[in-house]
C-alpha cells in the first residue's frame, strides 16, 4: 500500500537509478544536516591526519534523509572503497564473514536498516567491530574448537530508522553516532535546484520553494516531486518550473501546501471525527490508513509530529490544535486531557 503513495519517504524502485546520478559526493555538495556535517567533517580530517580508519558511525533518523548517501560521502573523504548491503540481505553468519574477508584496510562497509540483522549474526559482528577479528567454529561436537582471524581495520557505518531496536551491545560498539533530522523547506529548496541543474530541468526560485515546502522535510520525496512537476510543466505549461506549475502539478497529485496526502488527511480526520481527537493507539490508527504500524511510526509520523499536529502519550496519539486549523475543523474549546497522560518525545 504505502509503495502508492507519493509522498513515501521509503525508497521506490523509480528512485534507485534517479538518486544515484543525484547523490553529493563529497561533504561540501551535501546540504544541510549542518551538525552532522561538521561532526563528520571534523572525524574524518582527524582519522586521515592519524593515518588511522575511521570509527564506526551509526546513522539514525526517518528514511530518505541521505544515511546511504552520507556512507558514500565517507568512503570518499576517506578515500577507501564502499561496501553496501542490508540487515535483512545479510542471512547467515557466513555471509558476513565474506563480506568482511575482502574488506581492504580502512574500506567502509555500509549496513542499512541495522536494526533488522539476524542475531546470529549480530554476534559475529561483535568481535569484527570491537577486535578487529573473526571467530570461526571449526568442527562439531566435542572436538569444535575455535580459531581467531585477523580482519583489516575498516569501518561500519550502520543505518536505522529506529534507535530503540538496536539491541544495547550493538549501539555501544559504535564509536560515532549522528542523527539526522528533517530538513527545513531552504534547504530542501537547494537540493531540488542542484537536483533540477544535473537533471536540465530550468526552475525558478519560488517553483523550487513550492515543491520544497510541499516535500515533507525529505530530499528523497522532493527529488521525486521535481520530476512530476518537470512533466507536469512540459505538458500543460512552457517546460519551465515556475510557481504556477508547481501548484497546479503538486494540488493535482493532491499533495496540499504542507506536503500532506489523501491518506494523512483521512487519518487525522478519523482522528478527529471518529475518535475526539485521541488519544488513539497506534494499531488503530494504522488499520485506518492501511499501513502497518511500523510504517505509520518511522515513515509517516515523523513529520506530522515535526508540524505540531500530533503527539505521542502514553495512552496514544493525539490530534493537536494546529492540524484542527489545517483542515478546517474548530479547534475544540476542551483540548484533550494530556493531563492525565504522559507525552513522549
Ligand atoms: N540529494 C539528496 N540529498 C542531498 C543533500 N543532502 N545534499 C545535496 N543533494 C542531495
Amino acid at each position: 500500500m504505502q509503495d502508492d503513495r507519493l509522498i513515501t519517504s521509503s525508497l521506490r524502485e523509480e528512485d534507485v537509478k534517479n538518486e544515484y546520478s543525484l547523490r553529493p559526493h563529497f561533504l561540501s555538495e551535501y546540504i544541510g544536516q549542518e551538525t552532522v556535517k561538521e561532526h563528520m567533517q571534523i572525524y574524518i580530517e582527524a582519522a586521515k591526519t592519524r593515518g588511522e580508519s575511521l570509527d564506526h558511525a551509526l546513522l539514525y533518523g526517518p528514511p530518505g534523509l541521505g544515511k546511504t548517501t552520507l556512507a558514500g560521502i565517507i568512503a570518499n573523504e576517506m578515500g577507501v572503497s564502499l561496501r553496501v548491503t542490508s540487515g535483512p540481505a545479510i542471512t547467515h553468519a557466513g555471509d558476513l564473514a565474506a563480506l568482511l574477508t575482502n574488506l581492504a584496510p580502512g574500506d567502509v562497509l555500509f549496513i542499512d536498516e541495522i536494526h533488522r540483522l539476524n542475531p546470529n549474526v549480530e554476534e559475529v559482528l561483535y568481535p569484527a567491530m570491537e577486535d578487529f577479528a573473526l571467530d570461526i567454529i571449526i568442527g562439531k561436537g566435542p572436538g569444535a574448537r575455535s580459531i581467531r582471524l585477523d580482519l583489516p581495520k575498516f569501518t561500519l557505518v550502520g543505518a536505522t530508522t529506529r534507535l530503540g531496536m538496536l539491541s544495547s551491545p550493538l549501539r555501544d560498539r559504535f564509536g560515532i553516532k549522528e542523527q539526522l533530522e528533517l530538513y527545513s523547506p531552504e534547504s530542501l529548496k537547494e537540493i531540488i535546484v542542484r537536483s533540477a541543474e544535473i537533471l536540465n530541468i530550468e526552475i525558478d526560485e519560488e517553483g523550487a520553494l513550492e515543491i520544497a515546502s510541499r516535500s515533507r522535510g525529505t530530499p528523497r520525496i522532493a527529488n521525486r516531486l521535481l520530476r512530476r512537476v518537470r512533466d507536469y510543466s512540459q505538458v500543460r505549461g512552457d517546460g519551465v518550473v515556475d510557481l504556477t506549475t508547481a501548484q497546479e502539478a503538486l494540488n493535482m497529485l493532491k499533495i496540499d501546501e504542507l506536503g500532506l496526502d489523501a491518506v494523512d488527511r483521512k487519518m487525522l480526520v478519523a482522528m478527529i471525527e471518529i475518535f475526539k481527537g485521541g488519544p488513539v493507539g497506534l494499531d488503530t490508527i494504522a488499520a485506518y490508513t492501511g499501513e502497518d504500524a511500523g510504517t505509520v511510526e518511522d515513515v509517516y509520523e515523523p513529520y506530522l509530529l515535526k508540524l505540531g499536529f500530533l503527539a505521542r502519550t502514553s495512552r496514544g496519539r493525539i490530534v493537536l490544535p494546529a492540524a484542527y486549523q489545517h483542515l478546517d475543523y474548530p479547534v475544540p474549546e476542551q483540548p484533550v486531557q494530556t493531563q492525565q497522560m504522559r507525552l513522549e518525545v
